[in-house]
């Protein structure tokens, strides 16, 4: 069920759209379904921001239903009768809650299958059951007489502490024979699915309930609050299982994880970093503080120092980064390489063991090994209306504050003379001066100082 517009979250944006752990709520639900299920049997109930929320997973090759109009997580169910009547059983997971496990949905099926139910509930105990639907038993059984949602109960059962979690196991015959005799009847005038186990107990048929192990699995994401919560859980328990792995992340509180990233052993993670999306860090790296990683590969051993920012880049063992240096797509550094302070680097090839430390842009360039990019050297690549290419051959030196206007190649062992602009190709082992030539007047300065001193009288 992904059809809700999330009121209490006042956005724009559908509420299963909201990002935990660096993914979409639902995306979150849709991995853990499609553990227990294959694709083409998991259908997503959307409704409000459908075309969004469609397009947002439709990559996990699941199937859509349509509410049309949202009145209830009971409704939800109506609109999607004709898709899951053919079915057996079903199991309906809540698109807001992001921490449910495979495992425990398993648990349910199992025991569902097991009580023959026509209706299985997953509840939970929590020591602040706020908001949640209570889960009313017959006794002391596992058997459930009524589910009783926050807003309707009374004072004594809103005490109770075991809460309905928004996952259910159905016989899906039994659910729509049943499920036109929900009403509107309550403070939302909605059709509530969790009526569901009043409806078949007043038919004399099996409503059964299970209770998860780790309630933290069925949190749900209602408020703002409740999902910066979720957030912080699921990084944590991402930091947690880094750490177990091998690598030190000091002040994990701090750091965003996603949930895809890898880390090798031995590498050491220093406070308020970000590793995001698809990135993976090699063992023996050190990321300083201040440093956001997206998409890149990071091989063994690279130090990348405080406030970096890479966009998918690839950096090659025993590289060197930083402070502030800026990777922005399709940069690739060499082995052993540097790139220092105040450096923006995109679309290049830093060769093995070369050298860009300081102030300097290097655009669509493919720079060999060995070569010596001076402070403040910029590659021209854009004459505004196209880009072009630097071409900077092995143990070339560029002195500092030179301009290479592209399209243009330095050859081998070339050298650039500072303060340069280079606009023809230079070849191997040349020395290119681009600059005039200085001038130099004796005495210039003195005369000018006297005859300042003499008109002041
Ligand atoms: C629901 C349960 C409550 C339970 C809680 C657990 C009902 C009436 N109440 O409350 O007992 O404790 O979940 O998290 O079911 N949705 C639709 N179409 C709709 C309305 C909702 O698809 O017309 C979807 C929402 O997008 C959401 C899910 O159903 O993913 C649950 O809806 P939500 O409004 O969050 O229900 P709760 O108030 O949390
Ligand atoms: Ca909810």
């Amino acid at each position: 069920m992904a059809a809700g517009k999330g009121t209490r979250l006042k956005s724009k944006l559908a509420k299963v759209l909201h990002e935990v752990g660096g993914e979409p709520l639902l995306a979150h639900v849709i991995a853990a379904a499609s553990k227990v299920a294959s694709p083409e049997d998991i259908y997503v109930i959307i409704g409000h921001e459908a075309e969004q929320v469609r397009d947002a997973v439709a990559s996990t090759g699941v199937k859509f239903v349509l509410q049309r109009e949202q009145r209830g997580t009971g409704h939800a169910m109506m609109a999607a009768r004709e898709a899951l009547v053919g079915y057996d059983q079903i199991i309906v997971f809540s698109g807001d809650a992001p921490q449910i496990t495979a495992t425990t949905i398993e648990k349910l099926r199992d025991f569902h299958k097991s009580r023959k139910a026509a209706m299985t509930i997953l509840s939970a105990r929590l020591d602040d059951p706020t908001g949640y639907g209570r889960v009313l038993r017959k006794g002391k059984t596992s058997e459930v007489r009524e589910i009783v949602e926050e807003k309707a109960a009374s004072p004594s059962q809103k005490k109770l502490k075991e809460i309905n979690s928004g996952f259910y196991a159905f016989d899906a015959k039994k659910l729509f024979h049943y499920i036109d005799h929900l009403s509107t009847k309550n403070v939302h005038g909605e059709y509530y699915l969790t009526d569901m186990a009043s409806v078949f107990g007043k038919a004399k048929q099996g409503v059964a309930v299970v209770e998860v192990e780790n309630p933290q699995e069925i949190l749900g994401g209602n408020t703002r609050a409740e999902l910066v919560e979720l957030d912080q859980q699921m990084r944590m328990a991402k930091c947690r299982q880094l750490m177990a792995e091998g690598v030190t992340i000091f002040y994990p509180q701090t750091c965003m994880i996603d949930a895809d990233v890898v880390v090798g052993q031995d590498t050491v993670i220093e406070p308020f970093v970000q590793l995001l999306g698809k990135t993976s860090i090699g063992a023996d790296c050190h990321i300083r503080s201040y440093t956001v990683i997206k998409n890149s590969r990071i091989a063994d051993g690279v130090l990348v120092r405080n406030g970096c920012i890479l966009d998918e880049a690839t950096v090659a063992p025993g590289a060197l980064l930083g402070p502030y240096s800026h990777l922005r797509p399709g940069s690739e550094i060499g082995e052993s390489a540097h790139v220092g302070n105040f450096v923006e680097t995109k679309k290049i090839r830093l060769g093995k063991g070369s050298k860009a430390n300081h102030l300097t842009y290097l655009g669509d360039a493919e720079i060999g090994a060995g070569v010596n990019i001076g402070a403040g050297t910029i590659t021209c690549n854009y004459d505004g209306v196209n880009k072009h290419k630097t071409i900077i051959e092995d143990g070339v030196f560029v002195g500092s504050d030179s301009t290479l206007v592209a399209p243009i190649r330095l050859g081998r062992g070339a050298y650039v003379a500072a303060g340069s602009s280079i606009t023809n190709d230079v070849p191997s082992d040349a020395l290119a001066l681009g600059r005039a030539r200085q001038i130099t007047k004796e005495g210039w300065a003195r005369e000018k100082r006297e005859a300042q001193k003499k008109a002041k009288g």
